[in-house]
């Protein structure tokens, strides 16, 4: 059977999960049967990462021990902070610093295990992102404690100071939301990797650098942008016609599955107003949620034959601002969660293994022959 051509494999399914379940369609979301908005309002980050890795939501005593397991492992070797104090030194940006910090991870690890080091390589991020941006400061880095859980310890490392509830509440919520969403650029790159029997270590860095681009996780930092920009000149229509008539791409909105409004953006979007309500600047998300009601009307007027709506990552920037995390940070912070679908993939990938290896369609010269050097 002659192969159709599918450049981005939108529509093709390439395996069978129980991890999520996405109704683009109707905008609908399931980890592991748990709706999302039930699951990220209600759960701990080590909740949900249980969940994930294990089918059930564990019992408190499962969650301790699984939270100290974590916690265990936070720590990075001298080199590893040599390598993120030189990558910030040098002006890199947090996802690739993050990147080298996850590859050299396993350096004073005796032997890799690709189904055992899932809670180290889950660990580390928090760690590894705090001390490249303490550095990219001028400051030391802040030793992970391993009495704080897997948010609030990441806010800590941070500042060095212990965050307020509410906020590792809202940053609680956005790593629960943002957790695990199907086969993902960064998602199928670490499957792919898994799928050679390589390593978990190799598998999470490569996905790091899929999650990096603008076109999926690179996102937020630009809708944040984007918004203040809007918020100072209060013309939303003029900016988002300026974009579209430039054929250029409104950040934070459409979706390759999604044909209805992200679920995700209207978890986010009610921790996000709690937090700028509170912190008495509502009328910045007031802005924005003018500005999304303006963007989605002038998308369906440019793009009649696609609903675009809002994606995660719109809600993400004005909630991760709200908690405190610097706009720098913003993809780096959904790698921290992300980190977790990685490995609860990289799980089934080894559980049903086939090496992945799609083909291509050759389109190039044919029947040529070699010509001399002289001859050419
Ligand atoms: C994430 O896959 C996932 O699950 C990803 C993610 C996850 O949790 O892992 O949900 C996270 O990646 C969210 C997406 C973050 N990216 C952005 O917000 C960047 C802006 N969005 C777009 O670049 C775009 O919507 C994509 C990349 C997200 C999806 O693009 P598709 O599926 O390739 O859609 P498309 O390009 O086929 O769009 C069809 C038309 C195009 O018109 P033509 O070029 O064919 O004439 O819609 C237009 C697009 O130009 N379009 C947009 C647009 N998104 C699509 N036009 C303006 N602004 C946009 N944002």
């Amino acid at each position: 059977m002659a192969n159709t051509l599918n450049s981005d494999l939108e529509g093709i399914t390439v395996a069978e999960t129980r991890l999520s379940q996405i109704n683009g369609e109707k905008g609908e979301l399931l980890i592991r049967g748990l709706p999302i908005d039930e699951l990220a309002s209600n759960a701990s980050y080590e909740e949900t990462v249980f969940l994930l890795l294990n089918g059930r939501l564990p019992t408190s005593e499962e969650t301790d021990e699984f939270r100290g397991k974590l916690a265990s492992h936070r720590q990075i070797c001298d080199e590893v902070q040599a390598v993120l104090q030189r990558a910030a030194r040098e002006g890199k940006p947090a996802m690739d610093a993050l990147r080298m910090g996850v590859a050299a991870a396993n350096l004073g690890v005796e032997e890799q295990d690709l189904r055992k080091d899932i809670h180290r390589v889950i660990a580390v991020f928090p760690t590894i992102v705090a001390t490249y941006w303490r550095y990219q400061q001028g400051k030391e880095p802040v030793a992970p404690r391993d009495d704080l859980g897997h948010a609030t310890n990441f806010l800590y490392m941070l500042t060095g100071e212990r965050p307020s509830e509410a906020r590792a509440a809202g940053l609680e919520t956005y790593l629960n939301t943002v957790v695990e969403h199907g086969l993902n650029a960064s998602t199928f790159t670490a499957r792919v990797v898994v799928s050679t029997e390589s390593d978990l270590i190799s598998a999470a860095t490569a996905a790091v650098g899929a999650l990096k681009g603008p076109l999926h996780g690179g996102a937020p930092g630009p809708v944040l942008e984007m918004l203040q920009e809007v918020y100072e000149t209060g013309d939303a229509e003029k900016y988002v016609r300026e974009t579209l008539d430039a054929g250029e791409r409104l950040m934070g909105f459409g979706h390759r599955v999604y044909r209805a409004r992200d679920p995700r953006a209207a978890v986010l979007e009610s921790a996000a107003e709690s937090f700028h309500t509170e912190k008495g600047d509502g009328e910045f998300f007031e802005a924005a949620q003018e500005f999304e009601d303006v963007a989605t009307d002038l998308l369906a007027e440019y793009v009649p034959d696609r609903r675009l709506e809002t994606n995660v990552e719109f809600y993400t920037a004005i909630l991760l601002d709200g908690v405190g995390i610097p706009k720098d940070l913003f993809t780096a912070t959904f790698a921290i969660s992300r980190v977790s679908g990685w490995m609860a993939h990289a799980l089934e990938q080894l559980d049903d293994n086939r090496l992945i290896r799609p083909s291509s369609h050759y389109v190039g010269e044919t029947k040529r022959s070699w010509t001399p050097v002289e001859d050419r």
